[in-house]
């Protein structure tokens, strides 16, 4: 058994000091001393000291390595299996982000009861009571006989409780809530939540336990507690959007096990979550004639294309410093489109505020929607209205040119598909005549001055 003692860290520095004290005695700064656990292993069991999450370290040639197929196991949720990257993957960490009441243990909650139906599942609770989950689960229509429950906040009697139910997926709703009998500080505290949770990280590793880590997120919308979090777990899935949407989108921010940025649709509904299958056009609001600033563009999250709806709104501006706010886009972006839109379309805007939404809650990464981007602004600030059956897509770079995006063909039958029959794309995106979708009018630009005279 190894000894612990308490050492404390210096969160400026990382200078490790044997006494807490307010300023570090190394680099000076004040109050960043942070206690953890420092684990001193008994000289004789050397063999346990090279013991890591990832297995017993030797040096080793990679063409000895034996590949085993990562047995994924779906969720019987889609949506959420394509963010996981095709299932949950044994002996998985996934750490769940998100607002409050955004869903996050509704929609585990409804994962455990179908993954209950093929194995051993434990929910373990320490915000809510086993009535209050309970409560949850019926009203949901899940059954009583899915998973297991346990409501409990000290992580070493999580786990003495674990190895004896030995779940082979589990729950923690929410990591801020447990804590160390080894730190004195309170629950939610940095260094009780990284140490809670890498004694859970270890147990998953060792047991080949699926674990969800639930997680808040603090105001300015990162994942309270430490970064490390996320360094130490295989998958950071976070909701976006307001909890007051219909709509509520999962992101995959890192996944070891498939692709990053890709999205999981999902809409509340009184019976729980419900995943969109067609979630392609959900995001635009079709106005019944055409109204100015406003365009439609085609965005890629992850695997599949999106569309979705800029909004602009160019008004004249009474302060000094004309407002700039972006709503689901990159603000620094939509600065940079307005200097290009000056310099190469000689179009002032320093005297406008100017506001930018995509429609739904929707936040877009990619750089392709700076052509509709800069178009809806345009057409806000002519007052303008551009015909309904129009998307553009496209990047924009400093020198005034229109540069291809990715995947442009794909883009294309996407929009096709849901009625759209007038394009602005790049002309680098420009397909092969045989490839042209049928009555779709495309008009290929490579300069901010051509996109100006549409
Ligand atoms: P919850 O899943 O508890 O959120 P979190 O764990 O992320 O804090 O709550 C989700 C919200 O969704 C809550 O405000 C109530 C609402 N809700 C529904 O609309 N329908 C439902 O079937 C359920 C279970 C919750
Ligand atoms: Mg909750």
């Amino acid at each position: 058994m190894a000894k612990t003692k308490l050492q404390y860290l210096c969160g400026n520095c990382g200078a490790v000091h044997n006494k807490w004290a307010g300023q570090c005695g190394d680099c000076g700064e004040w109050n960043s001393l942070i206690e953890s656990v420092y684990e001193k292993e008994a000289a004789s069991s050397a063999s346990s000291r090279f013991t890591g999450y990832a297995g017993k370290a030797a040096v080793q040639n990679m063409a000895d390595i034996e590949l085993l197929e990562e047995p994924r196991t779906p969720t019987g949720i889609s949506e959420l299996d394509r963010v996981l990257g095709g299932g949950l993957v044994q002996g998985s960490v996934v750490l769940m982000g998100g607002n409050p009441g955004i869903g996050k243990s509704t929609l585990l909650t409804q994962t455990l009861a179908t993954l209950g139906d093929k194995m051993n599942a434990l929910y373990v609770t320490g915000e809510e009571s086993l009535q209050q989950v309970t409560l949850r689960a019926r009203r949901l229509n899940l059954g009583d006989d899915k998973f297991q429950l346990l409501a409990e906040t000290c992580v070493e009697r999580i786990l003495k409780l674990a190895k004896i139910a030995k779940p082979q997926v589990m729950v923690i709703d929410s990591i801020q809530t447990i804590y160390t009998e080894l730190l004195q500080s309170a629950p939610g505290a940095v260094a009780q939540v990284r140490e809670s949770a890498a004694q859970l990280v270890r147990f998953a590793k060792q047991t080949n336990t699926a674990l969800f880590l639930v997680g808040h997120v603090t105001k300015e919308g990162t994942l309270a507690g430490p970064r490390v979090l996320e360094h130490m777990v295989d998958t950071v899935l976070y909701f976006e959007g307001d909890s007051g949407e219909r709509y509520r989108m999962i992101r995959a921010i890192k996944n070891r096990f498939g692709a990053v940025n890709e999205l999981g649709l999902f809409a509340m509904t009184e019976s729980g979550l419900k995943t969109v299958s067609n979630p392609s056009a959900i995001f635009l609001s079709r106005h019944d004639e055409p109204v100015a600033g406003s365009m439609i563009t085609v965005t890629r999250e992850g695997n599949r294309p999106l569309l979705v709806e800029v909004q602009a709104l160019v008004d004249e501006s009474h302060l000094g410093n004309p407002r700039r706010v972006t709503l689901g886009l990159d603000q620094n972006r939509l600065s940079m489109l307005l200097a290009v839109l000056h310099r190469h379309g000689g179009i002032p805007m320093h005297d406008q505020d100017v506001f930018i939404n995509i429609v739904g809650g929707v936040r877009v990464t990619e750089t392709a929607a700076d052509a509709a981007m800069l178009l809806s602004i345009l057409s806000s600030f002519r007052d303008k209205p551009l015909p309904q059956k129009l998307f553009a897509f496209g990047e924009i770079g400093l020198a005034g040119e229109i540069r291809p995006v990715p995947n442009g063909q794909e883009r294309l039958k996407e929009a096709a598909k849901h009625g759209f029959t007038h394009a602005v794309i790049p002309k680098g995106n420009m397909p092969k005549a045989q490839d042209l979708p049928s009555d779709m009018e495309i008009i290929a630009v490579s300069r901010v001055s051509e996109l100006l005279d549409i």
